[in-house]
């Protein structure tokens, strides 16, 4: 089976390591499988193809005005972390209209009970009661189109998108079985850090918009990946901590230093053995020392980590012309794939 990767991240504010961690690190390792990985069963990809996902965006309040610049900074993001134009399709959605030509002939296939019942929908409704709208509703059958136009069969998300992977598989089925075989089964890739929670409260996912219940924008409990070494450090000082004064991993009792550990453990380079420090290593680096300096040494593993990322953001956010032009030649490319399965769509649904 030929593997095809797709993923994509909405617009709606900076990205934070929370997206990073739960999902572009994996974007990077399966568009570079490291050559071990092979036996393993991780083969390198047929097609790999990453989206911002501009139309989902629009779903909850947003700005027109900045938008257009709200989108240009995920793409820097996106290029800054390593994707790499040779070997994945970097796109808006807006710019391939098949995606939601496609999700128009789900809609006719899809029962309005799959989708109100689902977690992210409640969710962002309690969030923004106001946008009670159908485009909410319908989000997940657009991102099932998004999935199902270029026959992608492995996805790499955080831990929230699952339902919509769940969702994704049986409108396929559902399709398949009204009008014969199109779509193949679409598989899920979950990292490590594929839930990284808030740094001013552990019960919540570290988040763009503020959640419902504790009414916290992103700023102060996110680290976004643009963030200054300073407001790093401030933001890792402020982080809540446990009640208890030992760095230990227990994600029940301890779930403020827990997701820290899980930060630390990912985003930490042994400068010897040139792989991340296990979270074992790291509880008994600081067995007889205190949260304080904990929390001091992971700004720095932070600062660290995006130092680099931030350069190369600078390179391309310098270079808006190349940008765009891979933008264009991955849109070009993306828009022929994606025609061939809506042909296909079309054909068995008897519009052609
Ligand atoms: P979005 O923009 O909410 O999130 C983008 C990715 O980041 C992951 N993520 C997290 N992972 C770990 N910890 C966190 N605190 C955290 N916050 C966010 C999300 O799981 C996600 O993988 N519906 C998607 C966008 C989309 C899409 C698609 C994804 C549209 N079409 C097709 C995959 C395939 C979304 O809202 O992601």
């Amino acid at each position: 089976m030929k593997l095809k990767v797709f993923s994509g991240i909405r617009p709606s504010g900076k990205l934070h390591l929370g997206n990073y961690l739960g999902a572009i690190k994996n974007w990077m390792e399966l568009q570079d499988p490291p050559s071990h990985k092979a036996s393993e069963g991780t083969a390198k990809p047929a097609q790999v193809i990453f989206m911002v996902a501009d139309y989902h965006a629009i779903t909850t309040p947003y700005d027109p005005k900045t938008y257009q610049q709200q989108i240009m900074d995920v793409v820097l993001d996106y290029l800054a972390a390593g994707i790499d134009p040779d070997k994945a399709l970097l796109i808006r959605q807006s710019k391939v209209p098949q995606h939601t030509e496609l999700a128009w002939l789900f809609n006719t296939v899809t029962p309005v009970s799959w989708l109100d019942r689902l977690p992210t929908y409640k969710e962002q409704l309690a969030k923004a009661p106001k946008y009670n709208h159908v485009g909410l509703l319908d989000y997940p059958v657009l991102m099932a189109a998004d999935i199902l136009i270029y026959k992608s069969n492995l996805v790499p998300v955080g831990e929230d998108q699952l339902p919509h992977i769940d969702l994704t598989n049986e409108i396929a089925k559902k399709f398949n079985s009204m009008f014969g075989e199109v779509f193949e089964p679409v598989k899920p890739h979950l990292a490590e850090g594929a839930r990284i929670m808030s740094l001013k409260d552990p019960t919540q996912k570290m988040s763009k918009t503020p959640s419902a219940s504790s009414g916290q924008a992103g700023d102060e409990s996110c680290i976004f990946l643009v963030d200054t070494p300073d407001i790093i450090r401030a933001k890792t000082k402020k982080a809540v901590t446990d009640s208890d004064k030992e760095v230990k991993y227990d994600e029940k009792e301890k779930p403020a230093i827990s997701n820290l550990l899980t930060i630390y453990h990912l985003l930490s380079q042994d400068s010897i053995k040139k792989q991340v420090l296990s979270i074992k290593e790291i509880e008994n680096q600081y067995e007889s020392k205190s949260y304080v300096d904990f929390k001091n040494d992971l700004a720095e593993v932070v600062v660290n980590f995006l130092q680099p990322f931030q350069a190369k953001r600078k390179e391309f956010e310098d270079d808006p012309k190349k940008v765009i032009q891979i933008l264009e030649s991955s849109e070009e490319k993306a828009r022929q794939l994606a025609d061939k399965t809506l042909t296909e769509v079309k054909e068995k649904m008897g519009l052609l």
